[in-house]
């Protein structure tokens, strides 16, 4: 293992931009060295991440490690400098991601003290940014968090379409329809990806992880209750309708501020609270 680490160390060493720039030190003189040592600065925009590193496989205490990364040849977000540190680094660095897009919800994590999506944060300017998981969340490893009781509250509004009623004749086995105007009622509210940034930032959430759903599962509770479609909505206010579940939202609006999508869980979970009698 020593070994191998070792021989990935050369064999960077005897790639990257810094070895060359010691490589043509060692061998130009004067004004030649002088004018190769800033040719190489030019081609470098060193920048420091700190990531949050804990392996269950040896199960120390978490770690800041360091790792820096030349930005000229990185592309712009912080998940390709995370890929980039993967694959040049250090292979055992561990997240998640899939569609580098914003769409698969995936690679949310906080950086420099906000939640977000890595795929879609522009690298800071700062010489450094640290790179934590989720907060509040048990760690899998290193930037991968555990989502079991985020997923099972989002289970629990049983997210799916309901009826009481047939469908309506000639629409057998087919889409029910829906109005434009009623169809614009679940905007805000569908564009979720269920990332997960909301929940994890809201303190509410952070006390009562167990009792309280969260603003993402409280979303789209909310969701299902405003479909013209859905023939439940009095048993969805109902299921929801508990001084834990509901009640512990303060409407402090930490979720709307850290959501990627620019959507506003608070404001759902208020129209929530302002159906219940
Ligand atoms: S508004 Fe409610 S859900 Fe959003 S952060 Fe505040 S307490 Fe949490
Ligand atoms: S509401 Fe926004 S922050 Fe929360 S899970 Fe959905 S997309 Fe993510
Ligand atoms: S990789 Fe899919 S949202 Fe970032």
């Amino acid at each position: 293992m020593a070994t191998s680490l070792v021989r990935r160390g050369i064999s960077r060493l005897q790639t990257s931009p810094a070895a060359t720039l010691l490589l043509s030190r060692a061998h130009a003189s004067g004004p030649q060295a002088q004018q190769s040592e800033s040719a190489a600065s030019s081609s470098q925009n060193l920048k420091n991440f700190q990531i949050y590193r804990w392996n269950p496989d040896n199960p120390a205490k978490p770690e800041l490690r360091n790792y820096q990364i030349n930005l000229k040849e990185c592309g712009p977000m912080v998940l390709d400098a995370l890929i980039k540190i993967k694959n040049e680094i250090d292979p055992s660095l561990t997240f998640r991601r899939s569609c580098r897009e914003g769409i698969c919800g995936s690679c949310a994590m906080n950086i420099d003290g906000c939640n977000g999506l890595a795929c879609l944060t522009k690298i800071p300017s700062e010489e450094t940014t640290m790179v934590t998981p989720l907060p509040h969340m048990f760690v899998i490893k290193d930037l991968v968090v555990d989502m079991t009781n985020f997923y099972n509250q989002y289970k629990s509004i049983e997210p799916w379409l309901k009826r009481k009623s047939p469908a309506p004749s000639g629409w057998e086995g087919k889409e029910i329809p829906q109005s434009k105007k009623d169809r614009q009622k679940l905007d805000g509210m569908y564009e979720c990806i269920l990332c997960a940034c909301c929940s994890t930032s809201c303190p509410s959430y952070w006390w009562n992880p167990e009792s309280y759903l969260g603003p993402a599962a409280l979303l789209h509770a909310n969701r299902w209750i405003m479909d013209s479609r859905d023939e439940y909505t009095q048993e969805r206010l109902d299921a929801v309708n508990d001084e834990f579940k509901l009640y512990r939202c303060h409407t402090i609006l930490n979720c709307a501020r850290a959501c990627p999508k620019g959507l506003n869980p608070g404001q759902q979970i208020q129209n929530i609270k302002s159906l219940q009698t």
